[in-house]
């Protein structure tokens, strides 16, 4: 892997648990990826993020094209330097983007153009393009140029993007060339069609990626479909190359992924449901805009040791939502990607000590359904 290696630590039935080292630091497997599209993870502070336990971040290509531009981050000195971030960043490509925030999108066998969403104004992304703005970025982990349909489509249309995806993959990886220190991963596409899937994996490897995402998942489909789909896609990629389901998801949709083999996600849920009220504890969820919270002393979970549980009450934290403070998006941010980094501390844990099982149960055991 041109400078950027996996080492795979210990298996527990088909989870892992390894590292990707690249020269911005380790990435401890599984990872979880919080997300800074717009070059912050909204409402906190990087060192905070670092704080939580990220080793790694993820940035959008289709943001910063749009604003403020790949060539004045470069001109500046890269997204790391320009957000005050210098471990690992990865950035997604800008095709799945463009497909879900632009307006006025055509698709052809080049690529795509579109309408900004920021301000109306016209831009093509093509697997050369996007892999120029993510070199520009200074990405660590670029991912290829794909598309993908949402779910439900019919088998037509899944087989024709998939196969669009993986001649633009190809494109992707001849237009990265050679690139030491710096990853190119491919995007397996195929909806939930286990063929296309293989078919998917298979052109995928011959082109050949440092690693390999599971891509068009979470779009629509439900827990259920999409753990079907994991229950067979990891298994088609290489075993000794990281595996990246892209956008994934609620606490249980993490646990239940890397049960089936994957070693890194990124969702914007912890953070975007930090900015509405909504935290995720080990007892379930909390809303916390509730009234039954406002006389409330104790904190949002007593076991948690991030700022907002060991500093607030939940009384406070339902008063500064209410209120419409700041602080209420930091708190509740920082809480819930701390959270998330303690699910995935304890799994890379419990995998390595072979009793991820009984770590999934207790998981499970100690969640209630609805606002806790
Ligand atoms: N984010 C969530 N799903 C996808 C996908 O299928 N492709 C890309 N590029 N990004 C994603
Ligand atoms: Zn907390």
């Amino acid at each position: 892997m041109s400078g950027v290696t996996f080492e795979l630590k210990a298996t527990d039935g088909r989870a892992r648990t390894g590292v990707i080292r690249t020269t911005r630091g380790d990435i401890r497997t599984p990872a979880f990826m919080p997300v800074g599209t717009a070059a912050t993870v909204k409402a906190m502070m990087p060192e905070s993020v670092a704080a939580t336990g990220a080793d790694i971040l993820l940035g959008n290509t289709y943001h910063l094209m749009l604003r403020p531009g790949a060539e004045r981050i470069a001109r500046l000195g890269g997204l790391h330097k320009f957000m005050n971030w210098d471990k690992p960043i990865l950035t997604d490509s800008g095709g799945f983007q463009v497909m879900s925030l632009s307006d006025l999108r055509k698709l052809t066998e080049k690529g795509v153009t579109f309408r900004s969403h920021v301000d109306g104004s016209k831009h093509e992304l093509t697997p050369e393009r996007s892999m120029e703005i993510q070199r520009l970025l200074g990405s660590d982990i670029v991912m290829c140029f794909d598309e993908c349909p949402a779910l439900p489509a019919d088998r037509k249309r899944i087989e024709e993007s998939m196969r669009l995806s993986m001649r633009w993959a190809a494109r992707s990886k001849d237009a990265f060339g050679d690139r030491p220190g710096h990853a190119l991963f491919g995007i397996q596409q195929g909806g939930l069609e286990p063929d296309l899937r293989e078919e998917s994996a298979k052109a995928l490897q011959e082109i050949g990626f440092d690693g390999y995402a599971i891509g068009g998942l979470a779009v629509g489909e439900g827990q259920e479909a999409m753990f079907a789909c994991l229950d067979y896609a990891p298994g088609q990629l290489p075993a000794d190359r990281p595996r990246y389901l892209m956008g994934v998801g609620k606490p249980d949709d993490i646990v239940g992924a890397v049960k089936r083999g994957v070693d890194m996600m990124d969702c914007v849920l912890p953070s975007r449901s930090g900015r509405t009220g909504q935290a995720w504890t080990r007892r379930g969820q909390v809303n916390i805009k509730n009234a039954r919270h406002s006389d409330d002393p104790r904190p949002l979970d007593e076991e948690c040791t991030c700022p907002a549980c060991r500093n607030y009450s939940r009384a406070y934290l339902h008063h500064v939502f209410r209120a419409g403070e700041m602080i209420s998006g930091m708190l509740l941010t920082w809480h819930n990607l701390h959270y998330y980094q303690e699910i995935m501390a304890g799994m890379r844990e419990a995998i390595a000590e072979g009793r991820f099982d009984a770590w999934e149960a207790a998981f499970h055991a100690t969640r209630e359904e609805g606002d806790i």
